[in-house]
């Protein structure tokens, strides 16, 4: 079994290198399959669920060549086949293959998605979304069978603001006859990002990054070059580390703006941030204030930050309260943490979490946030190697992990037992 070690109690010191954004990513390879001809992606994360995405469009019958940051894919001698079972189950953004596929042929069967199950994460109002453009659904098996003769534009009011039913919405009303607005749709960036794609595609699509998004759709759609938008989250997490390491590190690649809501809250409680153009450095002070922290839907604090931050309130002076309102129970984390010393008791949404001082553990990452909240709690603690162990979760999300925080002077290493 694979393990994380990590010997904290050192500052992190350096700069780090952003990648593109995981998030972005396994929405926009899938987009390029409603593409007739080749779609090349720059800045691509080296990750392990981009590879299981190549594996999935390969199996379709595209053509993927993946060199370092690049990705080109060739889409045009590709099919809708059936894919019940395998690697459409690793995965939860597997679920854009539907509305990627529902587009170019009118028809899918894709197995309902697998991925970082932290809870029930229903797909309700992407199937709403399909349905409202003409398509008819069945259940097979627990893979949706999803066909349309024709999509046809419509009105679609989002119940719950989704990034990912938002997403699935787009690429099918892409191809679709007429004009689909999409009320109450998510804002976040890498919606925003797959827009820019479809559009330099030869797609219609105003709106994205509003809440309301309006798709004319098109006959066609055609390839193009695009570079994926830096990871806001993993940004995120290394401004997190630098701050719970006392630590003074210079995140480069990153778009300031998308960073707000934790700069703003980093700084409440006393972090020094100092923006630039496309970095952003982050001073850490020996003393912090404790914050209340709310996770909402862009451009709110993000939940995927969320477990993170638990482990840098671990580090303040007074009790802080960390709550969720996008998952209600985003918690599997905190019983590491307890074991880890931490003093955090979970009701309802909400991490009371008061400040004290963690100790190295053996704990068990259960999902990929979960595990980045794990890493830095492990790079707060100055003596004993705390182990983390459920390494597969933490590099869906960030690559070359060992290697940036190794560059930024932590002692880190995997462990094969
Ligand atoms: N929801 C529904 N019905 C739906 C869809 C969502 O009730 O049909 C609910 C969810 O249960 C949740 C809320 O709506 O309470 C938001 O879910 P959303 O659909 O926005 O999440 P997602 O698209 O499945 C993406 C990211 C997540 C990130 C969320 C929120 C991908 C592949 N995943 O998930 O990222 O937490 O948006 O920002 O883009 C991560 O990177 O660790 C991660 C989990």
């Amino acid at each position: 079994m694979e393990k994380l070690m990590i010997a904290g109690g050192r500052p992190l010191r350096g700069t780090v290198q952003i990648s593109g954004a995981k998030n972005s990513a396994i929405a926009l390879i899938p987009a390029a399959i409603l593409s007739e001809t080749a779609v090349t992606l720059d800045n691509l994360p080296a990750l392990s669920d981009v590879a299981i995405y190549t594996e999935l469009l390969q199996e379709l019958g595209a053509s993927v060549e993946w060199s370092k940051d690049q990705m080109m894919i060739d889409p045009s001698r590709l099919l809708s086949r059936p894919m019940p079972n395998g690697n459409v189950k690793k995965l939860r953004a597997s679920y854009y293959l539907m509305g990627a596929l529902l587009g170019r042929f009118g028809e899918a069967t894709i197995g309902l998605p697998g991925g970082c199950n932290f809870e029930p994460r229903p797909i309700d109002q992407h199937i709403k979304g399909f349905e409202a453009l003409g398509a008819r659904i069945t259940n097979e098996n627990g893979a949706l069978h999803i066909q349309a003769k024709e999509l046809r534009g419509a009105k679609i009011y989002l119940d719950v603001v989704s990034v990912g039913a938002t997403i699935n919405i787009m690429l099918a009303a892409s191809r679709a006859k007429g004009v689909t607005t999409i009320e109450n749709a998510a804002k976040e960036p890498e919606i925003i990002d797959v827009a820019t794609l479809l559009n330099s595609m030869g797609a219609k699509i105003k709106g994205a990054g509003t809440e309301t998004i309006r798709i004319e759709g098109v006959d066609a759609l055609h390839g193009c070059r695009h570079s994926i938008i830096p990871d806001r989250i993993q940004a995120g997490t290394y401004m997190i580390a630098a701050a719970a390491t006392r630590g003074d590190v210079i995140v480069d690649n990153v778009i300031p703006k998308h960073m707000e809501a934790l700069t703003a809250k980093l700084q409440e409680m006393g972090v020094h941030i100092y923006e630039m153009d496309e970095s952003i450095r982050v001073v850490g002070q020996p003393e912090y204030e404790s914050v209340d922290v709310k996770a909402l839907v862009y451009p709110g604090f993000a939940t995927d930050l969320q477990s993170p931050m638990s482990s840098l309130l671990t580090q303040t002076r007074g009790v802080s309260i960390l709550s969720d309102y996008v998952y209600s129970n985003r918690f599997k984390h905190i019983p590491e943490l307890l074991r880890m010393g931490a003093k955090i008791k979970v009701e309802g949404r909400s991490a009371i979490i008061e400040g004290c001082q963690l100790s190295a553990a053996k704990v068990k990452a259960t999902d990929l946030r979960a595990g980045a909240a794990l890493v830095i709690a492990g790079l707060t603690v100055a003596e004993g190697v705390t182990e983390i162990t459920g390494v597969e979760y933490i590099d869906r999300g960030y690559d070359h992990l060992v290697t940036n925080l190794s560059n930024l002077g932590a002692e880190v290493w995997r462990q094969n037992d």
